[in-house]
């Protein structure tokens, strides 16, 4: 056998032997370009004619291209088997397995406690108001009856955003208070008014396991004609039961509000604690206040209550200290 004829042989057991290695895509790709790319091996057989004697010429011929034919229909061949293979390795999925859950948020405990509230007091004839969290000292303090020489007024006890403290109500600060939505509702709407309204407040206090800078307070407000103190107490104790569960109990104590007269406040059993907590204060509308918004006292009368909705949220769900609420621990937001 001429050497061009054993060369031919032998480029064909080899690229026999390299396309059995071959197991995947990038190998494939490696014999294709090794052996039948345009500088492959079996693109420069035609080279040999040249160099072979005439007779030879066309048996020599004829073996080039049936190992051509013969390399490239094996390489299909093995390019079919591949792409089968992936095929069924993708079918092999145990679809029966469980999905792995997406990790998606959730709302935030003391937005479900206020939608909770909002929505027990709806059924209880009450709408929702809401007002600004920056306020003038008009709607934060004036208006609610609280005179300019109040300790409540002090610098140390408010958030102020303006400088020229004590000179005027046009000054800014953080509401101390929901209360003052109380005063923007009545200015805005004459009796019949019966709204819940819950909001943030701000005010300069150490944090500790009962007191943040920044909470929420659930504030209602009552005018009408023939209101009395009974309304008010009903209403709470309705609350605290429909709320906290028929057995909870909860007692008013005499207090003291500006905007108020009489006024008390609230206090509610905790279970987990074995002890009396405060969840706000409440009374009947002051009739400064009514008269400031135009509603004429010796007509209407009105109550209100501002409850802490923290002290609400860690009493309905045991939860010991009012600085998980900010913390944005996720093992505590997970519970709820
Ligand atoms: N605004 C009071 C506070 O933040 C709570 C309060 C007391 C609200 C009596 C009221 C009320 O509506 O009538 O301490």
């Amino acid at each position: 056998m001429s050497d061009a004829l054993v060369q031919i042989d032998q480029l064909t057991t080899h690229a026999h032997a390299e396309l059995a290695a071959v197991t995947d895509a990038a190998s494939l790709e490696q014999f294709r370009i090794k052996f039948l790319g345009s500088n492959g091996s079996i693109k420069r057989l035609p080279d040999l004619l040249k160099a072979a004697p005439k007779d030879q010429k066309a048996i020599l011929g004829q073996h080039i291209n049936s190992l051509k034919n013969q390399i490239s229909d094996a390489f299909d061949q093995k390019k079919t088997t591949l792409a089968q293979r992936q095929q069924t390795t993708r079918d092999a999925l145990d679809v029966t397995e469980p999905g792995r859950r997406p990790s998606i948020g959730n709302r935030h405990i003391l937005m479900k406690v206020t939608d909770e509230l909002t929505e027990l007091f709806a059924r209880m004839g009450f709408a929702v108001a809401t007002g600004p969290e920056v306020e003038d000292e008009f709607h934060n303090f004036i208006a609610l009856n609280i005179p300019q020489q109040h300790p409540a007024r002090d610098p140390l006890d408010n958030f102020y955003l303006t400088s020229q403290q004590g000179s005027s109500s046009t000054e800014l600060l953080l509401r101390t208070q929901t209360s003052t939505v109380q005063i923007r509702v009545m200015e805005r709407q004459r009796p019949p008014i019966r709204v819940v309204i819950p909001g943030r407040v701000y005010r300069p206090d150490t944090v500790d396991a009962t007191h943040l800078f920044m909470f929420h307070q659930l504030e209602a407000l009552v005018v009408d004609h023939n209101v009395t103190m009974v309304d008010l107490k009903s209403t709470v104790m309705q609350f605290i039961h429909a709320y906290f569960g028929e057995q909870t109990k909860a007692r008013f104590r005499p207090s003291f509000f500006p905007f108020t007269e009489p006024s008390a406040e609230v206090d509610v059993w905790f279970e987990d604690r074995q002890k009396w907590v405060e969840l706000g204060g409440c009374g009947m509308v002051h009739p400064n206040v009514l008269q400031t918004c135009n509603i004429d006292p010796d007509e209407y009368s009105g109550w209100a209550f501002g409850f802490g909705i923290e002290r609400i949220a860690m009493r309905k769900y045991a939860i010991p200290d009012i600085r998980h609420f900010i913390e944005n621990d996720i093992r505590f937001l997970r519970q709820f």
